[in-house]
């Protein structure tokens, strides 16, 4: 871990998780970082800290400025383990005692973490500290994305700390937006469906609120991935308009199959919906990812859902997304459901019902084939594109 100045006398101590592929269901194949900040004032500084098995990696980053123990104050912006595991090995070694800022929630939430008791500083919405030349203002985000989040502002640097918002699940030595380009907003964009999609609304109300603010942002630093330089407006209106859900003329059809049945009704669909000018890929879930499929319905306007029905059920993998889907409460989407069966059928029923159960509009019963679809099956599978592409923003 090389520490790399940010700002002058400001470094950021990123741990890269090179190997993870897996975070909490979340697929990552290009690995995380964890990043802590520390700020060298009259107060030694530490914002955040790092996965507990990188801890000794952060405190032997610190020691290439400072002795760890001239930390002065540690601040915790968020609970959540991936930036509070490291904190028992670095508060042991720094000094038990030495204050520890969190938001009020965020003060109940770590102490449900850890045993030790910590000299916790709960903080008001709004409350500043002073680190000599600079100071800190923290400002509540509850629920983005846990109860206990919140950011620390730096005004005279026009620093936000940002915890999780802006983030991106993305390993890379590049410690800012201008030496990686374009290629970053795909890994935000999948941070931002799978992390933050439920708080959208929230999102949007917080934009309002830095506005009305007022805060001049130089620097965005989230926990994971890049420091947002060159233009962090990009990302704070990257995030209006993910927040905002605006249907696209855009359709997933995700599916699973047994014998290649579901599969030729979604590359049915799939093929009648892009005839009507919908964008659309056809995604098949044992060869995407949960993750990756939700960052798809993100912006589209309809989803589809095909399943086979298994013993009276829907297939598994198609349990797995709807359930993963559910939580993340997509807005503002049409939805359809499709599939085969051998002798029941409840699978169409049952999808349909859980896309009604998140709110997505289903405009069709959906389309049913038993064993194997023939020529009047696709015909039923073109006519539902049709409904749905009718329905769609028009291009
Ligand atoms: Fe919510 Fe990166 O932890």
């Amino acid at each position: 871990m090389e520490p790399v100045e940010i700002a002058k006398d400001i470094y950021c101590l990123s741990a890269i998780d090179w190997n993870i592929r897996d975070f909490h269901g979340y697929s990552t194949y290009q690995g995380s970082t964890y990043n802590a900040y520390l700020i060298l004032d009259e107060k030694v500084t530490l914002i955040d800290t790092v996965k507990a098995e990188f801890a000794e990696d952060l405190l032997a980053a610190v020691s290439q400025l400072v002795d760890p123990r001239s930390i002065d104050i540690v601040i915790s912006n968020h609970t959540e383990m991936d930036h509070t595991g490291g904190l028992p090995r670095i508060m042991h070694r720094i000094g038990e005692k030495k204050p520890l800022y969190c938001s009020k929630m965020g003060y109940k939430n770590l102490s449900r973490h850890f045993s030790q008791e910590w000299n916790y500083q709960p903080v008001e919405n709004g409350g500043q500290l002073n680190l000599g030349k600079r100071t800190l203002t923290f400002l509540e985000t509850r629920m983005l994305h846990w109860p206990d989040s919140m950011f620390s502002y730096c005004p005279e640097e026009k620093i936000l700390f940002c915890s999780d918002a802006f983030g991106q699940h993305y390993a890379s030595l590049e410690r800012f937006d201008d030496q990686v380009g374009e290629s970053i907003m795909p890994h935000a964009k999948k941070y931002f469906a799978n992390i933050l999609m439920p708080y959208s609304p929230l999102v949007l109300k917080l934009v309002d609120k830095v506005t009305e603010l007022g805060l001049a942002l130089d620097m965005l630093c989230p926990d994971h991935g890049i420091i947002w330089r060159q233009d962090p407006s990009r990302i704070i209106n990257a995030y209006v308009e993910w927040s905002t859900q605006k249907p696209k003329r855009k359709a997933v059809v995700v599916y699973d199959t047994m014998w290649h049945s579901t599969e030729k009704m979604a590359e049915v669909i799939a093929e009648a919906l892009a005839r009507q000018g919908v964008e659309v890929t056809p995604m098949h879930l044992r060869t995407c990812h949960r993750s990756d499929v939700v960052t798809e319905v993100l912006d589209a306007g309809a989803l589809l859902v095909g399943s086979p029905t298994l013993n009276n059920g829907i297939f598994p993998t198609v349990a797995d997304f709807l359930t993963y889907l559910k939580g993340l409460k997509p807005l503002n989407k049409i939805g359809a459901a499709f599939g085969s069966y051998g002798w029941s059928g409840e699978a169409v029923k049952i999808v349909g019902k859980q896309l009604e159960e998140m709110k997505i509009n289903v405009i069709d019963a959906g389309v049913r084939v038993q064993y194997v679809p023939g020529e009047s099956e696709f015909k039923a599978c073109t006519e539902l594109a049709a409904k749905i592409a009718a329905a769609l923003p028009k291009p």
